[in-house]
């Protein structure tokens, strides 16, 4: 009797999927039992097209039952068997609550002197200046001659150079106002910009003085600039740097690519000008070398000195750092030392 055969099947397969121990086995089951290729029931439910009208109707229910017995048992199974792999995953995954904290990742900061850096090229961009970047290894042309320190000029002993090895055109850039006439060929007038970067001379090192140094140049060319922009714009910076009761002193000083040029001196603003140690009692810090763009430096850049005039600031950051902060060795910048890096 074939409603015997459901029955018998029934029980095998509920007693089989009771005791399945993993999921695995349950597909296996469910394959063997339910698989449309040769699947027990499904091979038996084939039979039943076969049987006389009578006994369809009276199979049919009983075979209808046994299907539905077995995917349910499956259903129940299956999220039985799930439910204890997730609580074993769930077991090994727990987070630990009484573990003590990792210590925390040393996180990096930005060395003194880019600080600064940041600072003035913030300033000068919210002035619609650009920030210019240039090569440290730089022509002997670019560094002096068209800045108009042409060969065999005393001038070039102002700053001690270091030369490359077999290279007689390349230099370390002494200034970066090599970068003048690189900015002036390369964007013509009107120009506003600022060039901040390394410089290199060969110095015999001490605390206040560094083979390694950043400066910044400010570079403007345009119609009617005269001496009274290159006054405003030192006072602005000195001011930016060392507060709004900051005085500006100029003296002539000589450069060969401004004309005139000056030297440009702010009031300590440690002893607000009475004379200190950091001053050495002039009550004045040097800081800037500027002036107005000598007219051969502008031909250089292939701009008309009968059209446009310029000036030009040049100043250490490294000084300005150290005033700032108090440093007393311009050594520290260069030396690495975590002890001193940490303090920024
Ligand atoms: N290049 C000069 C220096 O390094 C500074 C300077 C820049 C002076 C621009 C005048 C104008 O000493």
């Amino acid at each position: 009797m074939m409603q015997q055969e459901f029955e018998k099947l029934k029980l095998e397969a509920l007693a089989a999927v009771k005791s399945a121990a993993d999921i695995n086995s349950l597909d296996e089951l469910e394959n063997k039992f339910l698989g449309r290729k040769n699947g027990k029931l499904t091979n038996l439910l084939k039979g039943l097209k076969d049987l006389p009208e009578k006994e369809k109707r009276e199979v049919g229910p009983v075979a209808n039952e046994t299907k539905k017995a077995i995917e349910d048992l499956l259903a129940k199974k299956r999220n039985g068997l799930r439910a204890v792999q997730w609580g074993e995953s769930l077991q090994n995954e727990r987070v630990d609550v009484t573990q003590p904290a990792l210590p925390p990742r040393e996180q990096g900061h930005l060395h003194p002197i880019t600080l600064i850096q940041n600072e003035l090229e913030d300033l000068f961009i919210s002035m619609g200046f650009m920030v210019l970047d240039g090569p440290e290894l730089e022509s002997d042309y670019y560094n002096f001659t068209a800045v108009n320190i042409p060969e065999d000029h005393p001038a070039r002993d102002m700053q001690d150079t270091f030369y490359i090895k077999n290279h007689p055109d390349w230099v370390m850039r002494t200034h970066t106002s090599s970068m003048q006439v690189r900015a002036m060929q390369k964007f013509g007038a009107p120009l506003r910009c600022i060039i901040p970067g390394k410089c290199f001379r060969n110095e015999a090192t001490d605390v206040r003085h560094e083979h390694t140094l950043s400066q910044i140049e400010v570079v403007v060319v345009d119609k009617d600039i005269n001496f009274s922009h290159l006054k405003g714009m030192l006072e602005l910076v000195a001011k930016h740097l060392y507060g709004k009761d900051t005085q500006l002193r100029l003296r002539p000083k000589f450069y060969p690519f401004v004309e005139p040029g000056v030297n440009g001196e702010v009031s300590c603003f440690i002893c607000k000008g009475a004379g200190c140690r950091l001053c050495k009692q002039s009550g004045w810090l040097e800081i800037f070398g500027a002036g107005m763009i000598h007219p051969n430096v502008l031909k250089e850049g292939n701009i008309d000195p009968a059209k446009y005039q310029g000036l030009a600031i040049g100043f250490g950051l490294m000084r300005l750092v150290m005033l700032k902060y108090n440093i007393e060795d311009i050594r520290l910048f260069e030396s690495g030392d975590m002890r001193f890096l940490e303090q920024f």
